[in-house]
């Protein structure tokens, strides 16, 4: 976990903020504007690198494209230290959050992650802090934040059925937390479609239509200009021929989940270089994933195809 040079400026009030492996982003608008917010460990550590940026400024809203732990830990911190800042996320997001069940897995996953990599950090240790949703954003929804800035809310399930995608108009940015594929920093993009193959697959053809220049997704690193382009286009092509070489490999062992599992991880994960999502997670996810995959083969792809 790399948490020195905190603070990359992407395009002119545009920066990524923190760890390249979970960064935040800062819209330095009239109404300045965080999306997500990573872990609770880092707070106090990213909210110095937002001071830093704003000044005596403060924070208008924090907008959450799903509620995974490494994209809300912080929230609630950045909400004692700026109490106006409006927090921004999906009907579902909000449902939630109001679970207590929900607020104690977020926790015990921010301390888990803590455990990993607070030795490396030298930070105060920063517990999770509950918050509410302060408003509900839905698909088309756009939020002036001063002068021609625009920000744009597109619904993007697949990954979780909570996500969302925002859109900085004017500089034709989005911001897709984990709905439009994880790029690792060696190039393997995971397709991360938790909660279904088919709503996956159409967010991803909505981030590929919205126009944008620059692609902010929640881990590793940002797109730009050509290789956005080329990373759109190469969007969900490249997701099918997952989905594809996946089916093929559940067919081959009649739909053994856990056998699907082993091979699949020592193909995608085991050969990854750290800095990688933690094993216990990954497995969670993973197994998620095939489910997915055998839902969509057994129903949806056909209605895909007629
Ligand atoms: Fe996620």
């Amino acid at each position: 976990m790399i948490l020195d040079d905190l603070i990359e400026e992407i395009s002119p009030g545009l920066y990524q903020i923190g760890d390249f492996a979970t960064p935040v982003f800062l819209v330095d608008a009239p109404s300045p504007v965080l999306v997500d917010a990573g872990y609770s460990f880092t707070s106090e550590l990213y909210a110095g690198a937002v001071h830093r940026i704003l000044g005596k400024r403060k924070l208008s809203w924090c907008l959450i494209t799903h509620t995974h732990f490494d994209h809300v830990g912080a929230v609630g911190y950045f909400k004692n230290l700026f109490p106006e800042m409006k927090i921004g996320a999906s009907g579902l997001a909000c449902q939630i959050m109001s679970k207590q069940k929900s607020l104690d897995h977020i926790a015990g996953l921010n301390l888990f992650a803590e455990s990993i990599f607070f030795s490396e950090t030298h930070l105060s240790s920063s517990p999770f802090q509950p918050f509410q949703i302060d408003t509900i954003l839905s698909e088309g929804d756009v939020l002036n934040i001063g002068n021609s800035l625009n920000i744009s809310v597109i619904e993007t399930p697949g990954h979780t059925r909570d996500s969302l995608c925002f859109y900085l108009n004017e500089q034709k940015t989005i911001f897709t937390g984990d709905c439009g594929g994880i790029v690792h920093d060696s190039g393997y993009i995971f397709y991360d479609f938790l909660s279904g193959c088919a709503a996956y697959i159409h967010s991803l053809n909505k981030i590929c239509n919205s126009g944008a220049e620059i692609l902010c997704p929640g881990h590793y690193n940002s797109f730009k200009d050509a290789k956005c382009e080329q990373y759109l286009v190469d969007l969900v092509p490249g997701c099918m021929k997952f989905i594809d070489f996946v089916s093929g490999i559940l067919s081959a062992h009649n739909n053994d989940i856990n056998i699907c599992m082993n091979i699949i991880k020592s193909l995608e994960y085991d050969v990854l270089p750290q800095p990688k999502q933690p094993e216990p997670a990954y497995l969670l996810n993973l197994e998620a994933r095939l489910r997915s995959v055998l839902s969509f083969v057994s129903t949806d792809l056909s209605r895909f195809l007629t």
